[in-house]
């Protein structure tokens, strides 16, 4: 199809797509977070959608309105997203989503425990540490979990660093994480989060890697959406 053209080719795919940051609390007011805007993720889902598919996006703290015909399931912690992304991917059993894709920026760690009460700095002492607890990896588990044939996509935001550049790290984590695809962002540069443009690399669990060109999100969502088409059963 021609740019423009009116595209249909996921007609009858159900979509399931995370995006956003989960918030941890540490008191009712208080919170461990990141600055993930969701805005990929958002990209998407809409563009999915766009394309015939059946979408709900799973959205940790997304401050935008839900895309045109997506069905939007908020969460807020990583347990939440967990919880709902699982249940959506049909990972218990039940109607099975053909691909998952995991944009959300999932907290790695949680405080250990959350306040029942704001916490107040009027003991003398300095501040204590903040015990942190590891949160379960979603990705990971839906990879063990998954129905057969069903996709699943994980994101990387990476920097290259002394123990290896951005996609000998991304390599590594596609293998650690067993998934079919991870879409990897070089982030050396500073700021990919919250602008509207984006450009990645995908590598794919059989070793091929595809470069996706400097665009607007919508045009990376669509470049994404073409890597993933002809690996759906
Ligand atoms: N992810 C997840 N659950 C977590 C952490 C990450 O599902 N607890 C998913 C993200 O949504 C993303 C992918 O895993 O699709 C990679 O996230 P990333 O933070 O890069 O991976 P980590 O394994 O947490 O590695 P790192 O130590 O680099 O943060
Ligand atoms: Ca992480």
């Amino acid at each position: 199809a021609g740019a423009g053209a009116l595209r249909a080719d996921l007609t009858g795919r159900r979509v399931v797509v995370s995006a956003g940051g989960t918030r941890e609390p540490l008191d009712p007011v208080r919170y461990l977070g990141n600055r993930s805007s969701g805005r990929q993720g958002w990209a998407l889902a809409r563009v999915a959608a766009g394309r015939g598919a059946e979408v709900t996006l799973v959205a940790a703290n997304v401050d935008l309105p839900a895309p045109f015909g997506v069905r939007v399931v908020p969460v807020g912690t990583a347990e939440e997203l967990r919880a709902a992304v699982l249940a959506e991917a049909g990972s218990g059993g039940g109607v099975t989503a053909d691909v998952v894709v995991m944009t959300a920026a999932v907290a790695d760690f949680r405080p250990a425990t959350v306040a029942a009460t704001k916490l107040k700095k009027d003991s003398a002492s300095e501040p204590a540490a903040v015990p942190l607890v590891r949160n379960p990896d979603v990705l990971a588990e839906l990879v063990t979990k998954r129905a057969p044939g069903q996709l699943v996509v994980g994101f990387a935001a990476e920097t290259g660093d002394e123990a290896g550049d951005v996609l000998a790290h991304a390599r590594a984590k596609l293998a650690r994480k067993g998934c079919d695809l991870l879409v990897v962002n070089d982030v050396s540069g500073g700021g990919v989060f919250g602008r509207p443009d984006n450009a990645a690399v995908v590598l794919a669990a059989d070793g091929s890697a595809t470069e996706i060109p400097h665009g607007t999100k919508d045009a990376v969502a669509a470049a994404v959406w073409q890597t993933v088409l002809p690996r759906l059963p």
